[in-house]
């Protein structure tokens, strides 16, 4: 986990944002309803496009990630709880969400497929999956250029692997793909998917999270 990662993000993401992401992530997140969950929420650029009436609980594995969304969570009209917890081990009971939301993140977790399983877990039947995320593009050249930049990209990107089919693992996983967009010649996707599921008794679980610290406000 690097420390300078979350030192120089907002900054160096800052061009993106204004230039296409930030639309993106208004887009997506108008989507989103009812009790949420952020997955990889880092310094909070999500935050402030939550509605009034929608309750998230994100989870960050980098603390000092987390540390940088306090004054996000703040600037929020949503209620924001952001926990220490990784996207493949959801401190979570089964059916708890009717929206999990990931934006730039599944190019970094370590194991998609299982964070994957874990959200069809933690979803409702039903529940719906919002994903923005940058991919392996579909021209081959650009794809093959991806693939050979992707080791020096992880280490530069804290983990980040810029030759990821999402859009596959999303399928794979047993979501029904509703929508997916493309932006920027295929190399950004907006994925929205439906949780299918046999409905199930919502097991009495405690949430056993390590929460970073109370009211949402993120401590060190
Ligand atoms: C490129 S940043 C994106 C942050 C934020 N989602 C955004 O849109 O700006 C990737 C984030 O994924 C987090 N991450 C890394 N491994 C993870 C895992 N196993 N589960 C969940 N998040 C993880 C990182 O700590 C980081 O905050």
């Amino acid at each position: 986990m690097s420390r300078l990662f979350p030192l120089i993000y907002d900054r160096a993401m800052e061009p993106l944002e204004r230039k296409s992401f930030r639309r993106l992530r208004k887009k997506l997140i108008a989507a989103a309803e009812g009790s949420v969950l952020e997955i990889g929420s880092g310094t909070g650029l999500n935050f402030p496009l939550y509605r009034s009436n929608i309750r998230v609980s994100a989870i960050e594995p980098n603390p000092a990630m987390a540390k940088r969304s306090s004054e996000r969570i703040a600037q929020s009209q949503a209620k924001i709880q952001v926990f220490a917890a990784n996207g493949e081990s959801l401190p979570f009971p089964d059916n708890s969400f009717d929206t999990a939301v990931g934006t730039l993140v599944f190019c970094t977790i370590p194991y998609p497929e299982v964070a994957l399983q874990e959200l069809r877990r933690v979803l409702k039947p039903g529940g719906k999956l919002l994903l923005l995320e940058h991919v392996k593009m579909e021209q081959s050249v650009l794809a093959a250029v991806q693939h050979v930049l992707t080791p020096a990209w992880k280490v530069l990107g804290d983990g980040c692997h810029l030759n990821r089919d999402t859009l596959s693992k999303v399928k794979d996983s047993g979501f029904k793909v509703t929508n997916a967009e493309k932006y920027h010649r295929s190399l950004m996707l907006l994925i929205e998917a439906e949780n299918r599921k046999p409905a199930s008794i919502n097991p009495e679980g405690l949430l056993v999270a390590e929460h970073y610290a109370g009211a949402g406000i993120v401590t060190e």
